[in-house]
């Protein structure tokens, strides 16, 4: 319901607002990192869903100004303000959908890894706190190195006795929505009709948006193939040097994350029709885990869409092969630093 504000008939927008004034589902969501770049327009944005009776915002700072700012907006959930570790296992009982977009971002000259050594620490005291409080919530990563944070997450949970491989999910649907964004662009498409897998990872090369399997079927030369995929690898950076040492991407992400949650909690509620791509355990390659589009249900991910693997270009084909030493490093890298005592 959230995406049909985008619609430009001042009429159907009106009906959506009254629409989201009425409650449709009570699910429960915690934003962990609220009162950040991302987490304050992610929050707004889905205090817009009629689907969410509670949203808790959590931050170990200015949160509650966050909170109280949006609690004004007449939409059916409610907002509370949580600050600091005593108020986290409370921020999180009963949640149904916890995101995670705490920690530091990038600024020019960095890679993601170079943020490893603070956001390592930050999603794993999180996580732990996830896998006391709600063990049973879809779990949302969005901090970076999301290659290496999102296993870091998975061996928390394991140690923790409550893994469940179907609801952990490295968030990567900016990629999704930067490679519609650029591929509509360029072949002058509606936006709307525009739909890119993106496999891989979230990093540099690992970022891999499956040209051939846009929909609708569009066919590009060698050249458009090149420049749109090195344009979406490099799009993360494009904003960190554009925001010139002012963090990186925030507001695409909130609008990207806020799609995320949108389709976790429409899984929630029994839509059968829900596909997204995220970075999650996965049999769909050598490497354990690996970002694809799968089908979202009520129990998580529901199936993996193998066939965005299949019958790949040649330029795709090579693309695939090139990324993943340097995913399996990252991977084993956030693996590592949960086996170390702390
Ligand atoms: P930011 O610095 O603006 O906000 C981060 C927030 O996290 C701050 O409010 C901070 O107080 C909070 N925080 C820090 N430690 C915390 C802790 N232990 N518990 C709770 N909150 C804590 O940064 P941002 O621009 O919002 O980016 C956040 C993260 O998201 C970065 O790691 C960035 O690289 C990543 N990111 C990921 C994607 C993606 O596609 N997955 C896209 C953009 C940014
Ligand atoms: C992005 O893709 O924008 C994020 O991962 C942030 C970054 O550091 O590029």
């Amino acid at each position: 319901a959230l995406w049909r504000h985008l619609a430009p008939s001042a009429q159907r927008v009106n009906q959506n607002v009254y629409k989201n004034l009425q409650p449709q589902a009570s699910y429960k969501v915690a934003v962990l990192g609220a009162a950040g770049g991302i987490g304050q327009p992610l929050s707004l944005l889905i205090k817009m869903s009629p689907l969410i009776s509670t949203l808790n915002l959590y931050d170990i700072a200015n949160v509650k100004g966050v909170a109280a700012d949006i609690s004004h907006c007449n939409t059916p959930s409610k907002v509370q303000a949580f600050t600091g570790p005593s108020e986290l296992a409370n921020a999180l009982k009963d949640v149904d959908v916890v995101v995670i977009p705490a920690g530091v971002p990038r600024k020019p000259g960095m890679t993601r890894d170079d943020l490893f050594n603070i956001n390592a620490g930050i999603v794993k005291t999180l996580v732990e706190a996830v896998a006391d409080n709600c063990p049973d919530a879809f779990i949302h990563i969005i901090s970076n190195p999301v290659n290496s944070t999102v296993p870091i997450a998975a061996e928390v949970l394991k140690q923790k006795g409550v893994f469940d491989p179907k609801k952990l999910f490295g968030v990567t649907t900016l990629d999704v929505v930067r490679a519609n964004t650029f591929v509509a662009e360029k072949k002058n498409l509606k936006l709307i009709d525009v739909d890119v897998p993106v496999v891989g990872g979230h990093a540099g090369i690992t970022i891999l948006p499956l040209l051939s399997k846009t929909q609708p079927s569009v066919s590009f030369t060698d050249e458009e193939v090149q420049a749109l995929t090195v344009r979406i690898q490099n799009a993360g950076t494009e904003v960190v040097e554009a925001k010139a040492g002012a963090g990186s991407a925030t507001l695409s992400m909130a609008y990207a994350a806020a799609r995320f949650v949108e389709s976790s909690l429409r899984a929630l509620d029994g839509d059968s029709d829900v596909y997204e791509c995220t970075f999650v355990q996965s049999d769909l390659t050598e490497l354990p885990f690996f970002a694809s589009r799968v089908k979202l249900g009520r129990k998580g991910i529901e199936a993996f869409v193998t066939s965005d693997l299949q019958g790949l270009t040649e330029y795709e084909e090579k693309a695939l092969e090139a990324l993943k030493p340097e995913l399996k490093a990252s991977i084993e890298k956030g693996i590592a630093f949960t086996q170390k005592p702390s």
